[in-house]
C-alpha cells in the first residue's frame, strides 16, 4: 500500500500522471471518494500520463468517455448507475479486458463486478486543499505497479 498527502489539485493531477505513465492495457483503476474529493482531477492526470491530449472532464451524465492516448483510455463515472447490474448493460467486460486502460470513478457502486486484479485508489479530504491518496493493489500486477509508483511519489515518510 502507498499513502500520499496531496496539498493542491495540481499535485493530485501530477500523481495521476505518474500512474498514467506506468499503466498498461487491461489495467483497471478504481477510484473511491466523496463528491469533491478529487477523483476527476486525478483522472485528468492519468489521462495526461497516458498521452491523451484532449480535455478530460467528468463523464457523470455520459457514464463513459473514451479517449485515445498511447492506449485507449476509458473514463467511467458510475455514480448514476443504480448498481452492478446496470454495469452489464454498459458492456463493461469489453473495457476491462480490452485494449485500453479503464478508470472508474465511484467504483464502490459496482463493486460486485470489479476484477480480481485491479488498483483501488481511495481519496479522502483532510481539509480545504489537503487530500489523502491511498493506493491499494489487488493482485500481483498492481503490487508491482504500486512499488514502481512509490519510487516516483515522495511520501515524506
Ligand atoms: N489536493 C487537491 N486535490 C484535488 N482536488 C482538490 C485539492 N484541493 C482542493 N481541491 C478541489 O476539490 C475539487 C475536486 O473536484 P473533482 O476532481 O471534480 O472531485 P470528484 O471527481 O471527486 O468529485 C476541486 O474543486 C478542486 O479544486
Ligand atoms: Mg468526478
Amino acid at each position: 500500500m502507498l499513502e500520499f498527502v496531496s496539498h493542491s489539485p495540481e499535485e493530485t493531477r501530477r500523481v495521476g500522471e505518474l500512474l498514467g505513465q506506468l499503466a498498461k492495457p487491461e489495467d483497471v483503476l478504481c477510484l473511491y471518494g466523496d463528491l469533491g474529493a478529487g477523483k476527476t482531477h486525478f483522472s485528468q492526470g492519468v489521462a495526461k500520463g497516458l498521452g491523451v491530449e484532449e480535455y478530460v472532464n467528468s463523464p457523470t451524465f455520459t457514464l463513459i468517455n473514451e479517449y485515445q492516448g498511447h492506449y485507449p483510455f476509458y473514463h467511467m463515472d458510475v455514480y448514476r448507475l443504480g448498481d452492478a447490474d446496470d454495469m452489464a448493460d454498459l458492456g463493461y467486460e469489453e473495457y476491462f479486458y480490452g485494449e485500453g486502460v479503464t478508470l472508474i470513478e465511484w467504483a464502490d457502486v459496482v463493486k460486485e463486478v470489479l476484477p480480481d486484479s485491479r488498483l483501488d485508489i481511495e481519496i479522502t479530504s483532510l481539509g480545504e486543499t489537503e487530500r489523502q491518496l491511498r493506493f491499494i493493489p489487488v493482485g500481483s500486477r498492481f503490487e508491482n505497479l504500486v512499488e514502481e509508483l512509490s519510487k516516483f511519489v515522495h511520501t515524506g515518510n
